[in-house]
């Protein structure tokens, strides 16, 4: 009788001590899966909602990314290609990495470090799909915020159009500050071009800055190859703004998303009659003093199109009419055009403004039905509202998943408890 119950009672015991070894190995395994997610094992988007996916039944075999980092670019268009992924993270409840403190930007011109990432630092760290802010890349910094199967990819412009834009947007930064004109800046850069002060990246070689090259080799060809290649190993794929449109059709295909996913406005564009028409002498002395970035903008823009041409030229073309139609189908629905942001009427739909130039936003159409308002809002809202609308969104989500972490460890201490074989 006695040796029964001493059997029986080890039977428990050997019973709760594989329970207790069994959900243990779990949890590991569980949190290594966590931390270690495999390459290009991408969870699978809902498509149920997703309108006009024929284009996808074309590729059987491609599913659609959702682990996405967008070096986001100064003066190139990023902002729309920001709208596009903020639509597409907010839509599918994908996590984005924000910055800290409610910021616009991680902390540029500084070095990117993982910790400007909202949560990064906290003890259950949250499954970023998205980031997408401006930040001076640093690649292995990015890697510690994102999972190993991340798409990254970024956009260049023609240094010439871009340093126009740049001295009219930055013209209020002490760099640009003195110069009468961009020609006056040109003549004798290094009168106002100060290396020391904290915007001089607005200054010289801007996309190269925020790739994170030294620029001080700059202009060596020997550091161009390290640059080339250093950026051809970080980055999937490199759109060219001004072929807006054809890297769209490239960023849909290479993420497997829909027309519809990179439908777009253009947003924080200029008036136009800000825009300056600049002498042959002019560019020439841009390029000359941006030597590393339009070195880089020539090199990318030829493998830009070396990519359109295993495309294919005729099914881009097609394509990129396809997403204009759609484009003017859409914006006949939502907008009642692009206008002065003094005569925006809602206030959440203003663009910020900078400098000397006029930073123009969107008027919806009224009587919107319910249906069609929420995509024409998301479509025209601008960055930092958006993001702050993600960012509220997410701290809830946030809150929530701390709150369901804690009340799960409590129940299965209690669970273990609850197993042990009762004293005496
Ligand atoms: C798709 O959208 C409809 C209406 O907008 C909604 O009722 C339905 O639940 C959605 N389905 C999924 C799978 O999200
Ligand atoms: C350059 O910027 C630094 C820091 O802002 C400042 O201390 C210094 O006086 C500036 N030099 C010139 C020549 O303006
Ligand atoms: C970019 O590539 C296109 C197509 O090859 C070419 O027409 C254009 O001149 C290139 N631009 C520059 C600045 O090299
Ligand atoms: C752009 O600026 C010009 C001149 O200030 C003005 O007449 C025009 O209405 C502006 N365009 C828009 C779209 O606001």
């Amino acid at each position: 009788m006695t040796l029964l119950w001493r059997c029986h009672r080890w039977k428990i015991r050997s019973l709760t001590q594989s329970y207790i070894v069994f959900t243990v190995t779990g949890m590991i395994f569980i949190m290594v899966l966590y931390q270690n997610p495999v390459r290009r094992c991408q969870y699978e988007v809902s498509s149920s909602n997703i309108s006009n996916r024929k284009e996808l039944q074309e590729r059987p075999s491609c599913r659609p990314l959702t682990h996405i980092f967008f070096l986001k670019t100064h003066k190139t268009g990023s902002s729309t290609i920001m709208n596009i992924l903020f639509r597409f993270g907010e839509s599918h409840n994908l996590m984005f990495a924000l910055p800290t403190q409610n910021l616009a930007q991680f902390y540029y011109p500084y070095d990117f470090r993982a910790e400007f990432v909202e949560s990064f630092i906290t003890r259950i760290r949250p499954n970023y799909d998205i980031m997408c802010h401006h930040l001076r890349f640093q690649l292995t910094e990015v890697e510690r915020v994102m999972p190993t199967d991340t798409f990254y990819f970024t956009i260049m412009r023609n240094p010439v159009s871009l340093m126009e834009s740049s001295f009219s947007y930055y013209k209020s930064m002490d760099i640009f500050m003195k110069a009468k004109s961009l020609e006056d800046f040109l003549k004798n850069p290094y009168k106002y071009y100060n290396k020391t002060s904290i915007t001089h990246s607005y200054g010289k070689n801007i996309m190269a800055y925020d790739l994170g090259l030294d620029r001080i080799q700059a202009q060596t060809p020997k550091y161009f190859k390290v640059a080339k290649k250093t950026i051809e190993a970080a980055f999937d794929l490199v759109l060219i703004t001004e072929y807006f449109d054809e890297s769209l059709i490239l960023l849909k295909d290479a993420l497997c998303w829909s027309f519809d996913d990179v439908l777009s406005f253009p947003l924080n564009s200029r008036n136009v009659t800000s825009r300056k028409v600049l002498s042959e002498e002019t560019q020439e002395k841009i390029k000359t003093w941006n030597q590393l970035d339009w070195q880089l903008y020539v090199y990318f823009n030829t493998s830009f199109w070396e990519k359109v041409d295993a495309f294919g030229r005729d099914r881009m073309q097609s394509e990129v009419q396809e997403l204009r139609r759609r484009r003017a189908a859409q914006s006949e629905v939502c907008l009642q055009g692009q206008v002065d942001p003094s005569k925006i009427n809602d206030k959440l739909l203003k663009p910020f403004q900078a400098g000397y130039s006029r930073i123009l936003g969107y008027n919806l159409k009224t009587g919107l039905q319910k249906s069609e308002r929420l995509l024409c809002r998301q479509l025209v809202t601008p960055e930092i509202q958006y993001t702050e609308i993600l960012s509220k969104k997410q701290y809830k989500q946030e809150k929530y998943r701390i709150a369901k972490y804690n009340s799960y460890r409590r129940q299965h201490i209690r669970r273990q408890w609850a197993l042990l074989p009762k004293q005496g």
